[in-house]
């Protein structure tokens, strides 16, 4: 390699995620400040009289309203969980709470075809990679197979395979320079590679005497990556600003890009969010160009990827338009393995983190949506039309038409869902919007006129469908000032992120208002400075920081996966904590499992009858120079971990983990 084929990379796990970019929202929404001083917690609430014509006098009728209706189902005080929890720890393996098995079901490179080669990585081709499970496993979904005699032990997974990590995947990639490592620029080939390395897998599984396995010559098994055909859906499709020169209809796009969290419909497909997707694109616009201010409210163009350097459309001085075709929620039909992924254009486009849904009673479906950056937004998309249970097909195009809004956390616990509609309020010519398709196309900035907050990087968003709350998963932002702190963004330099509890007015999900309040504020509650609000019964294995995804069981009880917990950060690695949100253990975290070193922890997601949780642990061995423990980089000549094959000649591969219960039962009970 030449010196110009070396460049100091952002190697870490997180090198595409707001951590390591400036924030992009420059609007000057304000923020609400400390209005009423503190939000008063839930247990708080429940201490009598004298709290709550404390709080009548601040908040009112409204509020206490919601304060009986939860005072109504806090029955009882015991956890919900019952698990001898994990002890946290930094090492090179994984570990379950006793009890437990931890079985690894699905590794990068393992073949999903008859004809799929074995997994060779000194020998690893575009063609191998694009028949064999992908890296970086994130969002995981599982739905049963129809027909299956026990829906619980037969189905279908969906796996998001994120983004590549080639220093840990390609041998020769990195070079000590002055102490320091460098990584080397992608050649064509390992481009070719990392781009089947991405998009996402679906996988045909089966338990049989309590043992997942993959049916490897299931007609279902299908790949998607880089170069699959997609098409374009909703109000956006054929507008002018997502033609190209390959496609001047503006429907047809290749391709989906780091595919972080994602969701199960109603009707059996799963939903897929294109997140850092700036990070592929290169070049520059030409001068004065009319998507310069869309791109740069995205960071678009930004390192690491660079691959207009082998593909045209990836180079936006070639093709201006091609980064308007990402972005987007990604619907696929995993019933059908011949059928065209369609990205869901009506959903708005911003950093997707997932797009979990939940039926609202009136039969109309509610996706909450994450927009994962410092500063930016909370969203839901609520369909026009209704879901039929007894008619999938009359279901399949009910992304396409419905209502965007985007969330206003107001100081006293109430919420705005404000629509973000053509003609409505700023959303007008007057502001550069011509159509409906300007607005979803540059969502942030529709949503930067309309006042929205702006919150510590939303992640993953819950409905819990036993109790109809919803979690919102905000895993931090260090960048937040003194002056920034509101109410729903409680702590400046926030390292440990927080999780938003939101009650819609009368249970409804498409209720334009609801209610909030901070169900945790995350990070060592033994350390007054960080101002934890993990409950005292919580250990010192229980608390965590940086929480990212969750799942909710069948029961309704909550379960959070994290991405950032290391040595330094928290002295424990990532993994999933189960954390009760009723009655007095409310605000109750137990460590139920932990990542080896260097990776954070995707999926959560739990089988039908709750007997299995499927979790993914991405990027593992992913370990910064400063970690005191190894202190090295963890490169593929030199791994600090080989999870989890443990063999010389293989190196560390991220993998789904099927986590079930000794001798069967549900998960933590
Ligand atoms: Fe890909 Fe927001 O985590
Ligand atoms: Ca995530
Ligand atoms: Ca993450």
């Amino acid at each position: 390699m030449s010196a110009d084929d070396i460049f100091e990379t952002p190697f870490g796990a997180s090198m595409l995620e707001a951590a390591d970019a400036p924030p992009q929202n420059v609007s000057d929404n304000p923020t609400m400040g400390e209005l009423i001083g503190r939000r008063f917690s839930r247990r708080g609430l429940l201490k009598g009289a004298l709290a709550v014509s404390a709080i009548s006098a601040t908040v009112g009728t409204a509020a206490l309203a919601t304060a009986d209706a939860v005072r109504a189902q806090s029955k009882g005080s015991g956890s919900a969980f019952s698990f001898k929890e994990v002890e946290v720890g930094v090492d090179a393996d994984h570990h379950v709470a006793e009890g437990y098995d931890a079985d690894i079901l699905l590794r990068w490179g393992d073949p999903l075809f008859p004809d799929a080669p074995e997994f060779d990585p000194l020998k690893q081709t575009p063609e191998a990679q694009a028949r064999q499970f992908g890296y970086n496993n994130d969002y995981v979904g599982y739905t049963p197979l129809p027909g299956a005699a026990d829906p619980s032990v037969h189905g279908l997974l969906f796996v998001n395979h994120e983004y590549t990590n080639p220093h840990l995947m390609f041998p020769g990639v990195v070079t000590m320079k002055d102490g320091k490592a460098v990584m080397a620029n992608a050649t064509r080939e390992r481009a070719a590679i990392e781009m089947m390395a991405h998009g996402a897998t679906v996988a045909e599984i089966r338990k049989t005497n309590g043992k997942w396995a993959l049916v490897r010559d299931s007609k279902y098994n299908r790949r998607i990556t880089v170069a699959t055909e997609m098409q374009l859906s909703g109000p956006v499709a054929g507008t002018d600003r997502v033609k190209t020169n390959a496609d001047l209809s503006g429907k047809k796009v290749f391709g989906t890009l780091n595919n972080c969290a994602g969701g199960l419909t109603p009707w059996g497909t799963f939903v897929s969010g294109e997140e850092n997707f700036h990070g592929y694109f290169s070049g520059t616009l030409p001068e004065g160009h009319k998507e310069a201010a869309n791109y740069k409210r995205l960071g678009l163009p930004s390192p690491p990827y660079g691959w207009g350097r082998f593909e045209e459309r990836f180079d936006i001085s070639k093709e201006p338009n091609e980064a308007n075709r990402f972005g987007w929620v990604v619907e696929v039909d995993p019933f059908d393995p011949n059928s065209v992924p369609k990205k869901r254009t009506a959903l708005g486009r911003f950093k997707h983190e997932g797009a979990e849904s939940i039926v609202a009673r009136d039969g109309r479906v509610v996706f909450y949506l994450g927009d994962d950056e410092r500063f930016d937004y909370v969203y839901k998309f609520v369909t026009a039309g209704k879901f039929d249970p007894n008619n999938r097909a009359a279901n399949m195009d009910l992304m396409d038409s419905g209502t965007l809004y985007v969330a206003k956390f107001a100081a006293d616990g109430s919420l705005e869902w404000l629509p973000l509609v053509f003609g409505q309020g700023p959303l007008t010519a007057a502001n550069g919007f011509a159509s409906q398709a300007d607005i979803l196309i540059e969502t942030r900035r529709a949503g930067d006129l309309l006042g929205a907050t702006k919150m510590d990087r939303p992640e993953d968003i819950q409905p819990n469908s036993v109790t109809d709350r919803v979690y919102v998963m905000l895993t931090n932002n260090t960048s937040r000032t003194a002056e920034q702190v509101d109410t729903a963004n409680p702590r400046a330099k926030n390292a440990f992120g927080h999780i938003i509890e939101i009650v819609e007015d009368g249970g409804d999900h498409t209720a334009t208002k609801g209610k909030w309040e901070v169900l945790l504020k995350c990070g060592d509650p033994s350390v007054a400075a960080v101002g934890a609000s993990f409950s005292t019964e919580t250990s010192k294995n229980g608390w965590f920081g940086m929480p990212d995804n969750c799942a909710v069981d069948s029961a309704g009880r909550l379960w959070v996966s994290t991405d950032g917990n290391d040595i330094k950060a928290t002295g424990r690695t990532d993994g999933l904590w189960a954390v009760d949100t009723q009655g007095e253990a409310r605000q109750t975290s137990k460590l139920f499992y932990r990542v080896p070193h260097g990776a954070e922890l995707c999926g959560p997601c739990f089988a039908p009858d709750d007997q299995t949780a499927f979790v993914a642990v991405q990027h593992p061995g992913d370990d910064g120079p400063d970690w005191p423990e190894f202190g090295r980089r963890s490169y593929y000549e030199d791994l600090s971990t080989r999870w989890p094959d443990f063999k010389p000649d293989m190196p560390v591969r991220p993998s789904v983990v099927a986590i079930t219960k000794k001798g069967g039962g549900k998960i933590g009970v």
